[in-house]
């Protein structure tokens, strides 16, 4: 266990459930004080008496939907107001969506980029100063394996998440003489309520090695700590983004046609 942390948080966007709530619980077992983001402000109060009851930490939560803009300014002030000191931030939230791009709903998509992009970003503008101002920190972006190739039938949320994994390998570099460490959180298909979220009928074979949110969360904490760049967590997800690096695009982009459509 970390040597507990007196004044400062983990930041944790996405914690009412699936992965977030997993990384959230495996912070708070390592002693990390929390500040937990997401619209559900009723879950966000249950988590916050279970972790604080539970564990020997301090947990601030927002009840915020962050496709608003609004809503990451008041966060971000709240914080400054309090003094609260943000050590580690972890951008988790995010959706997807299923279906050919032109029959998509178009909100849904609009709603999607400002959730997974735009929100994340503007978290990064307004709290990288603060790490840096604060003598350093961590930030761990929630990407996919998605990000590595294009999804046929995902495209938007695929694209999202290549976004994601871009930007997080450049902040790394940019970042590390701040001593600031960037991590990318790669997750293949994942039990949480992400597949009913984005309507996701995967083919069999892809949920035949869905992996629990836990076990994801759990490798997750440890890439982290290790400040790793890219974590992918279980080994079928490596050799697929891996091994897809032999394989010719075309290709690849068939089979996750074939995957994605189930
Ligand atoms: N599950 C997978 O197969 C999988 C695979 C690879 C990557 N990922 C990525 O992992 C991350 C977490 O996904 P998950 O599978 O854990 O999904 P999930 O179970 O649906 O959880 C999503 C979390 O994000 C929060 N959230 C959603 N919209 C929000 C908004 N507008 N503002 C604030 N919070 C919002 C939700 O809480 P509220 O509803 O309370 O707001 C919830 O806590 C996402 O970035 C996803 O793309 C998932």
């Amino acid at each position: 266990m970390d040597k507990y942390k007196i004044d400062k948080y983990t930041f944790i966007t996405g914690a009412t459930g699936g992965i977030g709530y997993e990384l959230a619980l495996v912070f708070a077992k390592n002693n990390h004080n929390l500040c937990l983001v997401a619209r559900d402000i009723k879950k966000l109060r249950e988590i916050k008496l279970h972790f604080e009851s539970t564990y020997k930490i301090k947990v601030i939560i927002y009840g915020v939907d962050l496709t608003l803009e609004k809503g990451i300014i008041e966060i971000y002030q709240d914080i400054k107001y309090n003094n609260i000191i943000i050590e580690n931030i972890i951008n988790n939230a995010g959706f997807g969506s299923f279906g050919r791009f032109h029959e998509v709903d178009k909100d849904k998509d609009l709603t999607m980029i400002e959730l997974n992009i735009k929100s994340l970003t503007h978290i990064l503008k307004l709290f990288i100063p603060e790490l840096i101002e604060n003598g350093g920190g961590g930030i761990m972006n929630v990407a996919s394996t998605a990000a590595f190739q294009s999804g046929p039938m995902m495209s938007v949320y695929y694209a999202t998440k290549a976004y994601v994994l871009s930007l997080s390998g450049a902040l790394r570099l940019e970042l590390s003489p701040y001593n600031i460490n960037v991590s990318t959180l790669c997750p293949g298909p994942t039990d949480t309520n992400f597949q009913s979220r984005a309507k996701v009928e995967k083919a069999k074979s892809a949920k035949g090695f869905m992996m629990t949110a836990e076990s994801v969360a759990i490798s997750a904490y440890k890439g982290f700590k290790k400040g790793k760049e890219i974590i992918i967590p279980g080994f079928q997800n490596k050799v697929l983004v891996y091994g897809s690096y032999l394989l010719p695009r075309k290709l690849i982009h068939k089979v996750i046609l074939k995957v994605n459509k189930g």
